[in-house]
């Protein structure tokens, strides 16, 4: 069951109302898009996840205000465009990976899944795998991966550990890159894997290019008054947001940063910015 992160904010920041219109840029389980049409107004959703919009598909079918489209994000205002969705009232994108999808989709997103393959691809179209990038990344490619998507300060050991054991058995599995980061780490391994697996699937996603370029359609679709919402979970994608912000002047709403509830393990490291033309 998804718990959407830091709901009721969003929908005060967004000032959700009857009849508008917002785009859900990352509709995943629909946890926000079902809260915005219970208050009757209508929703464009969009997930990169064909997996995702399917089994959403599923359950809201009937409704009408509910427009759902695979799409990525980064394309956001062609696909609205598109679909008549423009001169929105809202945008939400809630970044990062559902539950769900960390612990289903058997694409080795998650650290914990041993067995799955290195893929982590949300969008089997693209060619891209982390397999790849770990057995053909230099050794300095794979440095500046880490350094630039995790700001793992282990980075270089773990670049050149990665370099040696591919040498003798390349990579396959999940359980694979934990034991390279076992022979670096030792007992200190913990938010390393962490740190490690989001690097690459931020690589191989292209999730901060996406982004950028997500935010950028965002502001070609909203109206005069209306507002774009952003969930972050890391300090490197609110960056991306914050200077967002402050290259085009556009206006935050919430003065201060909406943090997660830290007693909740899956919203704590959110961050909420809304912001305005
Ligand atoms: C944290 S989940 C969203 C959860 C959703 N707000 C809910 O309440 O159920 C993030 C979703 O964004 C999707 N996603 C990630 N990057 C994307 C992109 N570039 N374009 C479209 N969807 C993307 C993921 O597939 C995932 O379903």
């Amino acid at each position: 069951m998804h718990h959407p992160v830091l709901l009721n904010e969003v929908l005060n920041l967004l000032d959700i109302k009857t009849g508008c219109r917002y785009i859900d840029a990352t509709v995943g389980e629909g946890g926000h898009t079902k809260a915005i049409l219970s208050m009757d107004a209508k929703v464009l959703g969009l997930d990169r996840d064909s997996s995702q919009i399917e089994r959403l598909a599923k359950h809201l079918h009937d409704d009408d205000n509910l427009t759902l489209t695979v799409a990525n994000f980064s394309e956001i205002a062609k696909v609205a465009k598109k679909n008549g969705f423009v001169e929105v009232d809202g945008i939400l994108f809630d970044l990062g990976l559902s539950w769900d999808q960390l612990g289903a989709k058997g694409v080795g997103l998650s650290y914990r899944k041993t067995q799955e393959a290195l893929d982590m691809r949300l969008d089997e179209e693209e060619e891209l795998t982390a397999e790849q990038i770990l057995n053909t990344y230099s050794e300095k490619e794979l440095y500046d991966l880490f350094a630039r998507n995790s700001e793992e300060i282990r980075a270089s050991d773990i670049a050149k550990s990665i370099v040696h054991q591919r040498k003798s058995r390349k990579y396959k599995t999940v359980r694979d890159l934990n034991l390279t980061i076992d022979t670096v780490m030792g007992k200190n391994a913990g938010k390393t894997y962490s740190r490690i697996f989001q690097a690459l699937r931020i690589e191989v996603n292209n999730e901060f290019e996406n982004l950028k370029k997500g935010l950028s359609g965002a502001m070609e679709l909203i109206s005069k008054t209306g507002r774009i919402a952003v969930i972050s979970f890391h300090s490197l994608e609110d960056r991306i947001v914050k200077q967002f912000i402050k290259e085009h002047g556009m206006k935050q709403i919430n003065k201060k940063v909406v943090q997660g509830n830290r007693l909740l393990s899956f919203e704590k490291p959110a961050k909420l910015r809304v912001f305005s033309l």
